[in-house]
């Protein structure tokens, strides 16, 4: 989103929320701004659509429907008159404000911070919630285990609530996702690598120096079809597991393909990409492993 949309965008929204939140929620909603913020920062998450989606996370929350707990709808319902009121037609923040209560399967990284800052916005005081704050400095997924783990044993074990089922399965789905260890899973792609005929297969250990990864690993293709193939096994493998890449480059000039597995990084490249970008060079004083 840019910032002329944003701006454009808030100046509609803020009048409108002050209008219908009442004031504790007002409150609530801009501290859910300001972590929705701080946390697509430090993610590499778009800040302004975190902005937004947190300013009409609430929006419906005093709407008045008959028939209706809006204590339970005010998410979706809320995801409607965005689109309705304020011509929001990115998915990705309609989904953020219409699981923000229950999560889901599957969650975005946006629809992980916006559920994240809901619940640990400085004004939420309940049991657990800095540890899940503190889990939410380096770890989405981490976080949001623990806060629907707490959802899950407030409303179900502690107030004998309808549990909804999305919650339930947001945290086996993060769970399930989470379970491999980084090394576990450098590995398994190694193994997949060498398999499928990969080239000088090795794994570096690239924790100890880098912030945003546990493993590199890097293949050599004999070519730029054997790089697409290489790539396909990784996620014929990986897919029914459940994991998917968080991003992949190089799809349409595969001299170089890399898949973001967040912690594992994997790197395809045609032997010629491998001996110019000479990825062991830059990572020599990390531990390397070479897996065939
Ligand atoms: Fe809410
Ligand atoms: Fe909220």
């Amino acid at each position: 989103m840019d910032y002329t949309e944003f701006e454009r965008l808030k100046k509609e929204i803020v009048p409108y929320i002050e209008d219908h939140l009442k004031p504790s929620r007002l409150e609530h909603t801009m501290n859910v701004v300001k972590v929705a913020r701080e946390m697509a920062e430090r993610f590499g998450e778009d800040a302004y659509k975190a902005e937004i989606a947190a300013l009409l996370h609430d929006m419906a929350k005093y709407e008045k429907r008959p028939g209706v707990n809006m204590d339970f709808a005010h998410s979706k319902i809320g995801a409607e008159m965005s689109r309705e009121i304020f011509g929001i037609e990115d998915e990705d923040i309609l989904n953020a404000i219409a699981y923000h209560t229950t999560g889901r399967a599957g969650m975005s990284k946006l629809e992980k911070i916006v559920f994240l800052a809901d619940a640990i916005e400085p004004g939420r005081n309940y049991p657990r919630v800095d540890e899940i704050r503190e889990a939410a400095e380096t770890d989405l997924d981490r976080a949001c285990i623990l806060s629907l783990e707490r959802t899950i044993e407030h409303v179900r074990d502690e107030k004998g609530w309808y549990l909804h089922p999305d919650s339930l399965k947001a945290k086996q789905y993060l769970e399930e996702n989470n379970l491999m260890e980084s090394k576990e899973l450098a590995e398994l792609i190694a193994k997949t690598l060498d398999d499928k005929k990969g080239i000088d297969v090795a794994l570096i250990d690239i924790a100890e120096r880098s912030s945003f990864a546990d493993y590199f690993v890097l293949v050599s293709a004999g070519n730029e079809r054997h790089a697409q193939a290489l790539r396909d096994s990784i996620e014929d493998v990986l897919e029914p597991m459940g994991i998917f890449p968080k991003n992949v480059e190089g799809k349409n000039k595969p001299t170089w393909i890399l898949m973001d597995y967040r912690d594992v990084i994997v790197n395809i490249m045609t032997q010629d990409a491998r001996e110019k970008y000479s990825l062991e060079k830059i990572w020599g004083d990390c531990e390397i492993t070479l897996c065939n």
